[in-house]
């Protein structure tokens, strides 16, 4: 482990994000402070508050500051008062080109169920039970960047767009992750109508024949995908996809582990790593300091592990999530009544016994 002080941004956002925020930033002070490992924490806005604020949803300054962090940590972004804003002014673009400026191509959203969970989850519990899956979607290219894109008149489009290198770049994360987990990859596009995602599949598969052999290679179509997701989760492993699918898939999933504030993320380019809750702002409960922090707090397990090279501090905080589900602590998301502030406490006062 690195001795140097860790500078990480966070970007609390809204709705939710800064409550769930300042609870991650809990753990990680305490985890780097038992490291004996210093940490500066450097606070900026991103979103609808830097809209409010009168700048872009991504400031100059927040774009400076990330680009020269180790990591960044965020909240949320999304307010409705921007609900039908366009182009510039919605709180999303600044989420949308905070990813492109880190160049954060490959996200991985691990969904797994926890047993203590299972009765948690709409599906039944011989369905759920040992869900363990993490989908690796591409984050900086397809239909959400593709260019040209418009509103011209009475007709709206988008351009849905791969280029082989942005295939091969996040196929190749996901083949790695594949490798280590149970060696087979499962590609989910759409080429039987796509042009694009027939390129993707050829990409994919002439990958796999030359550097991942190793790797048991499938494809499947995205709304049967999204048919299994549901009715057997337990046959998926690693599964790669691109933006849209990915964002789609991902939200169904979380349905899987019991609450989607439970699913962390990771997005990893070649600088440093961008770690939140896959949740929303969830303005219907923000500021009643009732939303779930795990996935929040998960995000910063991430962190230690993929940016902060500290996987056993990770562990330590994944298993301590584990065992306060197991204790039975629930937030509101999960039928319980614990608050965001005391499910925060209960992992700092685990980490420190
Ligand atoms: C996500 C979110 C974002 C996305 C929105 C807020 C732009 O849904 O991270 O899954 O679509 O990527
Ligand atoms: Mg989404």
């Amino acid at each position: 482990m690195s001795d140097k002080t860790a500078r990480i941004v966070t970007l609390p956002g809204d709705g939710i994000g800064p409550e769930v925020c300042g609870e991650a930033a809990n753990v990680l002070r305490l985890v780097l402070e038992q490291a004996g490992r210093g940490l500066e924490l450097i606070e900026k806005p991103l979103g609808g508050c830097a809209l409010d604020a009168g700048d872009e949803a991504f400031p100059a300054a927040t774009k400076e500051a990330v680009l020269a962090a180790d990591a960044v940590l965020l909240g949320a972004v999304g307010l409705p008062k921007y609900d039908g804003a366009t182009g510039n002014r919605r709180p999303e673009k600044g989420l949308l080109d905070l990813r492109q400026a880190m160049g954060v191509f490959a996200n991985l959203r691990p969904v797994r169920a926890i047993d203590a969970l299972n009765d948690a989850s709409p599906l039944k519990n011989h369905v759920v039970k040992g869900t363990d899956m993490i989908v690796v979607r591409e984050l900086l290219g397809g239909v959400y960047f593709g260019e040209p894109r418009g509103i011209d008149g009475d007709r709206g489009f988008n351009t849905m767009v791969y280029t082989k290198r942005e295939v091969v770049r996040v196929a190749k994360v996901a083949f790695e992750i594949a490798r280590g987990r149970g060696k087979r990859l499962l590609s989910v596009d759409k080429a039987n109508v796509l042009e694009v995602s027939q390129l993707w599949r050829q990409t994919v598969t002439e990958l796999q024949q030359n550097e991942y052999p190793d790797i048991a290679l499938d494809h499947q179509y995205v709304d049967s995908a999204a048919m299994d997701l549901i009715r057997q989760p337990t046959k998926f492993d690693v599964v790669v996809t691109s933006n849209l699918f990915g964002d789609i898939l991902t939200d169904a999933g979380a349905v899987l582990a019991g609450s989607i504030g439970l699913l962390s993320s990771a997005s990893l380019g070649e600088g440093p790593g961008l770690y939140e809750p896959i949740h929303g702002s969830a303005p219907d409960i923000a500021g009643q300091g009732i939303a779930n922090p795990l996935g929040a707090i998960g995000s910063v397990a991430s962190l230690l592990r993929n940016s902060l090279q500290m996987p056993e501090e990770a562990t330590r905080v994944e298993t301590i999530i584990d065992q306060a589900l197991a204790d039975g602590h629930r937030t509101a998301d999960l039928g319980g009544k614990v608050t965001t502030k005391e499910m925060g406490d209960i992992i700092c006062q685990a980490l420190k016994a």
